[in-house]
């Protein structure tokens, strides 16, 4: 999966420039994986699942969206901390905080807003994802 930075850099024949680029991003020690998959599990059906609440404005939202901010500002986040990879702990932090805007807007009845914040969220995933996760031929992710 490419973002369109990545693709705008193929297209310019940047090849070159774009595996340097993630290369540099890669964790550079082994690191633990296992914290990091199981918040992974989670957060997937649980990111979507919000943003179905969000759109039929249920009040539990609330809870699922601090849960979301757990898994990503300290599970997902601890991982790219060992991992010493400075733009995941970025795109971790910036999920962890838009759940928390989230969970504030619910309990406000913002539903715009908590709209917003989980379309912000969906947007790190993918940055994220980009970045650092693989696609094994068995189909199953792995971290790059
Ligand atoms: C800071 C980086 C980062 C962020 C942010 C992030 N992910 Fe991930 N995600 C990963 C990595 C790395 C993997 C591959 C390793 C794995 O599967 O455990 C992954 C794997 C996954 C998987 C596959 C899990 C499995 O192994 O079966 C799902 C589902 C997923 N992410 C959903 C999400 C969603 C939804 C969001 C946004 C709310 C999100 N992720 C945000 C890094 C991230």
């Amino acid at each position: 999966m490419m973002n369109t930075v990545a693709r705008k850099l193929i297209g310019t024949g940047g090849v070159l420039i774009l595996s340097a680029a993630l290369g540099s991003a890669a964790p550079t020690a082994k690191v633990d994986e296992s914290g990091l998959r199981t918040a992974m599990k989670a957060t997937g059906p649980a990111h979507g699942g919000l943003g179905k609440k969000i759109a039929a404005k249920d009040k539990t939202a609330a809870d699922d969206a601090k849960k979301l901010a757990a898994w990503l500002g300290s599970d997902t986040e601890k991982y790219f901390k060992k991992a010493k990879a400075s733009d995941g702990i970025t795109f971790a932090k910036s999920a962890s905080t838009e759940y928390k805007a989230i969970a504030k807007a619910v309990a406000a009845g913002k539903w715009d807003d908590a709209a917003a914040s989980h379309k912000k969220a969906s947007a790190t995933c993918q940055g994220c994802h980009t970045a650092h996760r693989e696609k094994a031929a068995d189909g199953s992710y792995k971290v790059k």
